[in-house]
């Protein structure tokens, strides 16, 4: 039996999560520091035979810690951002605008005025927004560049709720609808607009190579028509994110040798050996998903006539993808890799029947006190979290090398769950916590 999906990993050292658990309290989330950089430069090193050049924009919406986004950039990726707060917190980091990619369905005018100012290149997802862009560019005298988000109506044979690259979902221009080649040509006239690429995010936690390679495939035509039809070669082709990861012992990972040869090998045979476009793309789940636990305690144990409970003191609060995405994460008892005696479902402390947590494992029966690991958790976790039913946030921590563990998100606290609350003045005194 397989007991953790982290293998090589300081996230399976069960003496070292219990000495953290410990040490900073449950529910804890816990990063290896090492492995999140290890998976970035697997990736970028596979495609150093493209000679076009490559360029991974690490999408920051999968762990916005800013220590773990810093480990990112400082490898070598650039900020993919969904808001203007995203943009705010990679700006705070040292990144230049310029380096920034803003992509998001729907921005307002203040993030488009942001992007202008500060060199920020739009990913447009549609036309409307375009004008709106190019009024703001004009406006401010600031010529911006744009890349368009297209919608080729790949499949990318995943769970509905993270498939975003087929027709009917909200994303983009479709590619075969007139609109993708208007927004160009649009861009191509104005003076206030570069168009430099075209990108398409067909979905999250792909685990096979055919939607990349038909992907690519769709790109590179419409990067063919461009030119035929505009006379222009756009600077890159951006692939978007979406490499799967391991969360089931059944799961095998794409592999980013088989991902760069496939990738490469569909687009230097359409557009040929020279000047090729750069290739981009903007995993977040790659780098970070598995690269992450949360270490939770056990409350309680209950055994009924239907079903066995492990109550813990975390929920879908903070652990969301599996009711949101009817997602599959990898348990185990720390510091018990025994076999299970009985089937558990890892139950939240969340008052709402669906925070089951993981449903129908075999586990060793623990008792109150014990520590269970909930596997994969460094994507869309600790970024999904609330403070729902008045739990203040867990905390985080970074462990790199031997030994170096650092705190990079304190325990939230009850003045946290008040910190944006009013009083009304006609209240009375406001209580401790709540300005008045
Ligand atoms: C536009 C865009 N790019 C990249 C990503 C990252 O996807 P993943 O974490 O699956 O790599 C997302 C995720 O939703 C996205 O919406």
């Amino acid at each position: 039996m397989l007991t953790t999906i982290e293998s090589g990993s300081c996230l399976r050292d069960d003496g070292l999560l219990a000495q953290l658990a410990d040490r900073f309290g449950t529910p804890l989330f816990v990063y290896d520091g090492d492995r999140i950089v290890q998976r970035f430069e697997s990736l970028a090193t596979a495609f150093d035979g493209y000679a076009g050049g490559v360029r991974f924009h690490y999408a920051l919406k999968a762990n916005t810690n800013l220590a773990v986004v810093k480990l990112l950039l400082a490898a070598g990726a650039h900020p993919e951002c969904i808001s203007g707060g995203e943009v705010e917190l990679a700006k705070r980091l040292g990144a230049a605008g310029s380096d920034i990619l803003l992509t998001s369905s729907s921005k307002s005018p203040a993030e488009l005025e942001l992007a202008c100012r500060d060199d920020v290149l739009v990913n447009v997802d549609s036309l409307d927004e375009l004008q709106q862009l190019e009024a703001i560019a004009r406006r401010l005298d600031r010529p911006v560049r744009v890349s368009f988000r297209v919608n080729p109506d790949v499949d990318p044979q995943t769970h509905r709720h993270i498939a975003t690259g087929h027709k009917l979902t909200k994303f983009g221009l479709l590619l075969e609808d007139a609109h993708y080649l208007e927004g160009f040509k649009i861009a191509h006239k104005s003076e206030w607009l570069r168009p430099v690429g075209i990108q398409a995010h067909i979905g999250s936690q792909i685990m096979t190579l055919e939607p990349f390679e038909r992907n690519a495939r769709l790109l590179c035509a419409a990067f063919l028509e461009l030119e035929a039809e505009l006379g222009f070669r756009l600077e890159f082709i951006d692939l978007g994110g979406g490499i799967g990861i391991r969360y089931q012992p059944q799961h095998v990972e794409l592999q980013p040798s088989d991902i760069a040869s496939a990738v490469c090998g569909i687009v230097t045979s359409a557009l040929g050996q020279t000047r090729l476009p750069q290739l981009w793309f903007e995993p977040g789940r790659y780098f970070v998903g598995g690269s992450g636990v949360l270490v939770a305690r056990v409350h309680s144990v209950k055994h009924t006539p239907f079903r066995n409970f492990i109550n813990v003191d975390t929920g879908f609060n903070q652990f969301l993808r599996p009711l949101l995405y009817e997602a599959h994460h990898h348990v185990r008892m720390i510091g018990n890799a025994g076999l299970g005696e009985q089937r558990y479902d890892v139950a939240g402390n969340i008052c709402e029947t669906g925070d089951i947590l993981a449903e129908d494992r075999e586990l060793p029966t623990p008792v109150a006190g014990d520590l269970v690991a909930l596997e994969g958790a460094g994507a869309y976790c600790y970024a999904l979290a609330s403070e729902y039913n008045s739990f203040p946030l867990p905390a985080e921590v970074l462990v790199r090398g031997d030994s170096q563990v650092d705190l990079i998100r304190r325990r939230g606290t009850i003045d946290d769950l008040l910190r944006a609350q009013q009083w009304p003045s006609d209240f009375g005194e406001a209580p401790s916590g709540v300005e008045a």
